[in-house]
């Protein structure tokens, strides 16, 4: 049975990390008969270059029938004068929206290793771990905007489905972990985190009575993060206060390019990215850090594929390179992204033949 891997590269650094990722699911498919098969198609700004739109129907049509999805990151300053429907960020969230991909799940886990990359101070991060499950297709991304005379309107909606759905989803999750739970909203300004609030404390009552849940505002949960991070277990919010917390996140783990990802809904392929974008600054010279798209790729062997040893295999030869100082610049070290590539490549193999 053969499982089919859409990739979209897309634009900036996006394909140089995608490249990555797909180097180590070859390795890991050949030592364990994976039989993954990659197709690559156009998304984001090399989409509108050569289609003329960021999502094009045969790019989505591959992406429904795909058994899973790897994506780069889209965008650039090349595109930043599109017309704002057919912009790349515009295709990411058409996309996102199309397959229904409302849970993402952006785990953090401090590496002993990169303690000394994070601008934080060793003992306030040490051990931290947590995971924020961000609602991906709602919220103010979603809603109508509009120009009107001098003024702009984002407006921001969610509906209790909505908020039920992934609420189910991180307590869930929280039970496969320390089976505790903090939801973070702005109760004491806005009606839609009023209703979530409400929502997530009756859903949580009535159907997880064994995950304790605890109730932040987003202002006080962007300082609790730098200050307490080891106190979280699981986090869940709204799409715009999950992507803001998510970047500040990844201070913690000493990096944006370490930070992996997952998108899935309820029926169909789910998605894997790594958090940052496609880093108009350092693209095309081979110095960005695939490490966040390559951990999105075990993601992708745990969840959509149930590849516990292969995925734990990629995780492991992951951690060995920062351990053993393959780092790119990002993290204070000095290597390409091919050299960090090929090196999780050498562990990964060594560590399949050490278990063999
Ligand atoms: P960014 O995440 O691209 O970059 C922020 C900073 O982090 C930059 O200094 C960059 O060099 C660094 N960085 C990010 N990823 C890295 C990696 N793997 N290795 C080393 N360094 C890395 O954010 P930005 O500059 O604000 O946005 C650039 C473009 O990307 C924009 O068009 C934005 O809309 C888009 N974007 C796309 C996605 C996505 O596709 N999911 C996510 C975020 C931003
Ligand atoms: C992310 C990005 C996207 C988001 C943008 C590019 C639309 O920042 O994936 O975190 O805000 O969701
Ligand atoms: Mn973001």
């Amino acid at each position: 049975m053969s499982r089919q891997i859409v990739v979209l590269g897309g634009d900036g650094i996006g394909p140089e990390v995608t490249a990555a990722a797909v180097t180590v699911l070859r390795s890991v498919d050949r030592r364990f008969h994976l039989d993954l098969q990659f197709a690559e198609h156009a998304f984001g700004g090399a989409a509108i270059d050569a289609h003329q739109e960021p999502l094009p129907a045969t790019t989505l049509a591959a992406c429904q029938q795909a058994d899973a999805i790897l994506l780069g990151a889209v965008g650039g300053p090349k595109w930043a004068n599109v017309p704002v429907a057919i912009r790349p960020e515009a295709g990411l969230l058409a996309l996102r929206q199309a397959l229904g991909l409302y849970a993402n799940v952006r785990p953090l886990k401090v590496h002993e290793a990169l303690l000394d990359a994070s601008p934080l101070k060793r003992e306030r991060i040490e051990g931290t771990d947590l995971v924020v499950v961000r609602e991906l297709t709602g919220g103010i991304y979603f809603g109508r905007k509009a120009r009107e005379g001098g003024a702009a309107i984002d407006e921001c909606r969610y509906t209790v489905a909505e908020i039920e759905r992934v609420t189910r989803q991180a307590a869930r999750l929280a039970r496969t972990r320390r089976s505790r739970l903090c939801s973070v909203d702005k109760a004491n300004v806005l009606e839609t985190s009023r209703l979530w609030r409400e929502t997530v404390t009756r859903i949580m009552a009535a159907e997880f009575p064994d995950v304790a849940i605890e109730h932040l505002l987003v202002d006080a949960m962007a300082m609790y993060l730098v200050s307490r991070p080891r106190d979280f277990d699981v986090i869940v919010t709204e799409n715009l206060f999950g992507d803001v917390l998510t970047d500040e996140a990844a201070a913690i783990a000493g990096s944006l390019g370490v930070m992996p990802s997952s998108s899935s809904g309820d029926h169909g392929p789910a998605l894997y990215e790594p958090i940052h974008g496609s880093a108009p600054d350092i693209a095309g010279q081979g110095v960005a850090n695939p490490m966040g798209t390559i951990l999105s790729a075990a993601m992708m062997l745990r969840h959509s594929f149930a590849q516990e040893e292969a995925a734990d295999a990629i995780e492991g030869a992951v951690a060995k390179a920062i351990a053993e100082g393959f780092l790119t610049r990002d993290l204070g070290g000095r290597c390409s992204t091919a050299e960090v590539t090929a090196k999780v490549v050498s562990l990964l193999e060594a560590h399949v033949k050490a278990a063999a």
